[in-house]
């Protein structure tokens, strides 16, 4: 659901004009919807109400403690992939006991720090992993629950740089050597054996991928059952696209049904965890920045914004497409201009071949930012990361102040 709109020629998120929120905030700036963030969640929840489920929301996609609050505060769990994560889960007021660990390099220190909160499940990525997780737990006395995140195998016909479930990939535990390693985990004293996890991609934009992956996973159910290890859950990942440029995603509820339909034709009761990031986070947010510059070189026109590559990696980084908006929308005629941002990269561009109609001091919006926006931004060439805004109906909160500069280095020693 999106809830950035244009009245009279204005772009506004709900009730505030983005030109409001620059005034007040500066720009580069990060903008949230509570409505769209909220309604994005529940539109999972009740996809899956018929079943027993728990929406873990993959805190990776936006880790703000606001949005990470708003979630908990609707009752969702969370799908953490670092002790940083899990701290600001609980920082943000989620509940230990529906966090789901993933990750394929948990440190014991990681693990330590979960199991004294008391997490719902680790999704343990490999045979070293499991070992170290029941040495560990030897220590605190406490059985850790585990799922084993298997690989399905399936190809998710995504980028490749965000395809996990396909053999070759660094992720999970062959799902071929699942049965060996469950049975070596059922002799493990620190161990309880709860679920089962895979996880094949991200902005997967069909159901097919999902569903032969489920497929896949039940009947590896069906064999440990054959050998008495009988499962508490099944987590089936995140993944689910969203419409950058006209992709065509199924809606949440369309992806439910047709995973809720083949565990019923398996007679599959378990409780099932989903683990979605983008498809809350990502149309949930824009990125708010003005123009500094027009330039042209050759043939080319350039449009050189004050938010860059640092503040928002996925078009560097994937050669990602994000709509871009005028803030105030006039009429004139368009010329097609290369976004890019201010940072020493040829990759530093935000948008190819757009048109727009704009000028030195305008306002534009990149679209779609709420998912891996602000969680992968860095401070590349010393820049600070933008503010961040959450919009309420007609108010504005800043949720995270823009860096100062001089907090970059203040960690920073000279030698004596
Ligand atoms: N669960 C696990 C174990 C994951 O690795 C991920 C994402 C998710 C859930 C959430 O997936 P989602 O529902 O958001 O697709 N930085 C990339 C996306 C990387 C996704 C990594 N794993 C991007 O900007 O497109």
């Amino acid at each position: 659901m999106t809830c950035f709109t244009y009245r009279n020629g204005q772009l506004y998120a709900e009730d505030v004009a983005l030109q409001d929120v620059a005034r007040a905030h500066g720009t580069p700036c990060y903008v949230y919807s509570r409505a769209a963030l909220e309604a994005n969640w529940r539109a999972f929840d009740q996809a899956f109400a018929g079943h027993d489920h728990l929406v873990c929301f993959a805190v990776k996609a936006n880790s703000n403690l606001a949005v990470l609050n708003l979630l908990a505060r609707l009752g969702s769990g969370f799908d953490v992939v670092s002790g940083g994560e899990l701290e600001r889960v609980l920082a943000a007021g989620g509940e230990a006991r529906k966090v789901v660990f993933s990750g394929v390099g948990k440190r014991e220190d990681e693990m330590q720090r979960a199991l004294e909160v008391g997490i719902l499940c680790f999704n343990v990525e490999s045979e070293a992993e499991l070992q170290r997780l029941n040495r560990v737990e030897g220590g605190m006395r406490r059985r850790a629950p585990v799922a084993l995140r298997v690989n399905p195998d399936v190809d998710a016909r995504t980028h490749p740089y965000i395809s996990t479930g396909l053999s070759s990939s660094k992720f999970g535990i062959p799902i071929a050597d699942a049965p060996r390693l469950y049975a070596e985990a059922k002799t493990m004293a620190h161990i309880e054996i709860t679920g089962v996890d895979c996880h094949i991609g991200s902005q997967i934009t069909e159901v097919g991928p999902f569903v032969d992956a489920l497929n896949r996973v039940l009947d590896l159910v069906d064999e440990l059952s054959k050998q008495g290890i009988v499962l508490r859950h099944i987590d089936t990942g995140g993944g689910l696209g969203i419409a950058y440029q006209g992709e065509q995603p199924p809606a949440p509820a369309r992806y439910a049904s047709a995973l809720l339909e083949l565990m019923q034709r398996r007679g599959q009761t378990l409780k099932l965890l989903i683990e979605p990031g983008r498809a809350i986070a990502g149309d949930a947010g824009a990125l708010l920045t003005k123009v500094e510059y027009l330039k042209q070189t050759g043939a080319r026109r350039f449009a050189v914004v004050d938010a860059a590559m640092n503040d928002l990696l996925r078009p560097a980084l994937y050669d990602a497409y994000h709509a871009i908006q005028p803030v105030h929308q006039q009429r004139g005629a368009t010329e097609v201009y290369e976004v890019v941002g201010p940072v020493c990269e040829t990759s530093d561009f935000l948008g190819h071949e757009r048109a727009l109609y704009i000028a030195e001091g305008d306002l534009l919006a990149i679209m779609d930012a709420g998912a891996y926006g602000m969680s992968m931004a860095s401070n590349y060439n010393t820049r600070a990361r933008p503010a961040e805004v959450m919009v309420d109906g007609a108010k504005m909160h800043l949720v995270r102040e823009r860096e100062q500069i001089s907090a970059l280095f203040a960690a920073e020693r000279l030698l004596l």
